[in-house]
């Protein structure tokens, strides 16, 4: 068994922009007020941002029956009040920081930090809901490959009691506008912008470098063995 969460910077800012994205579509859909849509699409931005102070609490490899992977759930049930605090202690807009802090819950009240159901969760939280279960849904993960458009709006109508149905309607008519279009791919390694790196990034036997005074950096093969100078 892997960890339950694998932390990509990378991974998590394409994931915030494809978010925001479409939460700002959605709250258009509902013709929210245009303070109301910057809100919400700040908040889609940075909904996740909790989970860097998560990090080092998540790298541990993570062993079947293990009581650590109940400890793990319960830090990765922080991330929205972590990235609430973090925000508001910023200087950020308190109803982005409120958005922020109730992403998880669920419209049936089975959701956290504090288990809010129906109205008394704020509207930009609830469409952050959907459009975030949606962009994961639609991404691939290290344990599994992304789901269509299609498959993802079936799990997601399986689930239709997390959702506010308003809410719900509004997040297919854009989905059926623009599918998953607004998905972001950020490169690792761009081959135009540094050809170099792409294609040492590509080398498969190197895992780490050493630096000596006198040589410079030196990249080992896994086994140890080999060794070249750079
Ligand atoms: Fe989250």
């Amino acid at each position: 068994m892997g960890k339950i969460v694998d932390y990509n910077l990378t991974e998590e800012i394409a994931h915030g922009i494809y978010v925001s994205r479409l939460a700002r579509e959605v709250a258009r859909e509902l013709n929210m007020p245009k303070e109301e849509e910057e809100c919400i699409a700040k908040a889609g931005l940075l909904h996740d941002i909790g989970k860097l102070r998560l990090a080092s609490y998540l790298y541990a490899d993570i062993r079947p029956g293990s009581p650590l992977v109940v400890e793990e759930m319960k830090y990765v049930r922080m991330h929205p009040v972590l990235s609430s605090q973090t925000l508001k202690n910023y200087g950020m807009d308190e109803d982005v920081c409120r958005i922020i802090r109730h992403h998880h819950e669920n419209y049936d009240g089975s959701g956290y930090p504090e288990g809010l159901s129906g109205d008394s969760i704020p509207m930009g939280a609830k469409i952050i809901r959907v459009c975030d279960v949606y962009a994961a849904l639609t991404s691939d993960r290290p344990y599994r490959s992304r789901f269509s458009e299609e498959e993802a709006m079936a799990l997601m109508i399986d689930e239709i009691s997390c959702f506010d149905l308003c809410v719900f309607l509004a997040f297919e008519r854009v989905v059926h506008r623009v599918g998953t279009s607004y998905k972001v791919d950020i490169p690792d390694s761009d081959e135009e912008l540094c050809p170099a790196l792409a294609a040492r990034n590509k080398r498969p036997y190197v895992r780490y470098a050493r630096w000596k005074p006198s040589h410079g950096y030196t990249e080992m093969s896994p086994e140890g063995g080999q060794s070249m100078s750079t």
